[in-house]
């Protein structure tokens, strides 16, 4: 197709079902905003940038495409065929362009591109998306004739008679370029909602002489729009599905997959096993032979070969291979877990790493720190970061033990096969191979307890 095609995508409607003051097609759902998963299937169908038609909360799409996309604005909606004519600068040429609604998140590329291929292959005015509904209640009708289609009645004008009709209009166009202006020069809002109907220009070109033809959707579900909470949550479980067969047919393993929430942008490899209630988000990366147990958040990513995860949060953080984390541990962003390391219950990891083989088995909080390789983490041991103004660094060497219940009071340095007794609370560097015992020695009063009884 080349440069022969450009896409429109439209997301300028004010979307007043969603209930929201976030933009409709902003939304976000299995990864990303609503008109993304659009915007993504024309950019690879056409291979350039589409136009995105905005209303008046631009920042709101520039935020998230920034320059992804090229950008029409629609000063106010009075229809989607003024909003086409909001795009006009970037109708030029001979080509053709594809016009696609914002609001149907499963539309594919290929279904794109059949489209602008049986345009431009048939030399028509137009080429529509359409499908076969039992319901057609509430979408414009396609009416054809024994030329193809003849014109496009929306349900608010729509006779009974024609009301009957099951072939429905998808939003979903490729125009020749040229005809397409000439067609939205003769627009008129003169019709049940006062606005200007794109769905109006086919009748002008098809009374101009112009051929149009429909592309008749088979699985009517890709051309689901979404108008409110319950579609976006129907068009979520459907576009999971598709990530997750995907995944699966890779060859990982998920257990139960439509109670598995996994991103557009996530990799699983062979091998990996994802229980149910697990959610994968961003650009997380699980390898091969990874097992993620229930109810684990992973969020932007990775999880080494072998590695298992039970009941953990994990943000912006990697794991190497062959270590465990949890049940209930969180690593919270710039967390670096080693190979063969253990991240036990209860522990909260955050701007630390961990080298090969180091262990913080149970109840312990590692901030802004480094463990050293086969270094074990006693219970209840504190990394003391934060002293009520700056956050300071702790550095565990390798080898060394530290015992239960020690705080590091950053910052703090444990050289290389020390040991630190249970229960210190330390405050200077401690030197490599030695003992540090920072704590009261234990004193015992015999009878004590007997006497204070008895008095
Ligand atoms: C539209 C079609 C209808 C089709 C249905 C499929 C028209 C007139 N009708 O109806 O034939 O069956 O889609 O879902 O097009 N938009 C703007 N600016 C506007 C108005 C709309 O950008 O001023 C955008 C919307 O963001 C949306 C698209 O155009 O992405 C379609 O508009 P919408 O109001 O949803 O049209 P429907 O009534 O659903
Ligand atoms: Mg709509």
């Amino acid at each position: 197709m080349g440069n022969n095609c450009i896409a429109i995508v439209l997301a300028a409607g004010e979307g007043k079902r969603m209930k929201s003051p976030v933009p409709k097609t902003v939304h976000r759902l299995a990864g990303k905003a609503l008109c993304e998963w659009v915007i993504d299937s024309a950019a690879q169908a056409t291979g350039t940038k589409p136009v995105l038609v905005i209303g008046t909360d631009a920042e709101k799409f520039t935020a998230i495409f920034s320059d992804r996309v090229l950008y029409a604005v629609q000063e106010k909606p009075l229809g989607s065929g003024h909003a086409v004519m909001a795009a006009k600068e970037y109708l030029t040429g001979e080509g053709y362009a594809i016009v696609v609604a914002g609001d149907m998140p499963l539309i594919r590329t290929q279904t794109l591109k059949a489209l602008a291929d049986k345009a431009i292959n048939e030399k028509l005015g137009a080429c529509l998306l359409s499908t076969i509904i039992e319901n057609p209640t509430g979408y414009g009708r396609i009416l054809r004739d024994n030329n193809g289609v003849e014109r496009i009645v929306e349900h608010n004008d729509a006779t009974d008679e024609q009301r009957k009709i099951t072939e429905i209009n998808l939003s979903v166009y490729c125009f020749h370029i040229p005809l397409l202006l000439d067609a939205l020069d003769n627009l008129n809002n003169e019709n049940a909602q006062h606005e200007y109907y794109l769905t109006d220009c086919i009748e002008y070109l098809t009374g101009e002489g112009h051929r149009v033809e429909a592309v008749v959707l088979e699985d009517s579900s890709e051309g689901l729009g979404v108008n409110d909470r319950v579609q976006l949550s129907e068009a979520a479980k459907l576009l999971r599905k598709r990530i997750n067969n995907e995944i699966m047919l890779n060859g990982a393993t998920l257990i139960d997959p439509d109670n598995i929430y996994i991103d557009s942008n996530v990799t699983v490899e062979q091998d990996a096993v994802i229980y149910p209630g697990v959610t994968l988000e961003g650009t997380t990366v699980i390898k091969e032979g990874a097992v993620i147990y229930p109810g684990s958040r992973i969020c932007d990513s990775i999880i080494g070969c072998g590695t298992t995860v039970q009941n953990s949060v994990i943000l912006q953080s990697s794991v190497g291979n062959n270590s465990t984390i949890g049940p209930y541990a969180y690593l919270r962003p710039k967390s670096i877990i080693g190979n063969g390391c253990r991240v036990g219950d209860f522990v909260e990891v955050k701007n630390a790493q961990l080298k090969d083989g180091a262990k913080v088995s149970h109840l312990s909080y590692i901030g802004d720190g480094e463990i050293g390789e086969k270094s074990n983490i006693g219970c209840g041991v504190v990394f003391v970061n934060y002293d009520g103004k700056k956050k300071s660094k702790t550095i565990v060497g390798k080898n060394s033990f530290v015992g239960c219940n020690v705080n590091l009071v950053a910052p703090v340095t444990v050289g290389d096969g020390a040991y630190i007794a249970a229960g210190s609370t330390v405050t200077a560097d401690v030197e490599p191979d030695s003992l540090c015992v920072a704590r009261c020695r234990q004193r015992i009063i015999s009878g004590w307890a007997k006497r204070r009884r008895e008095e």
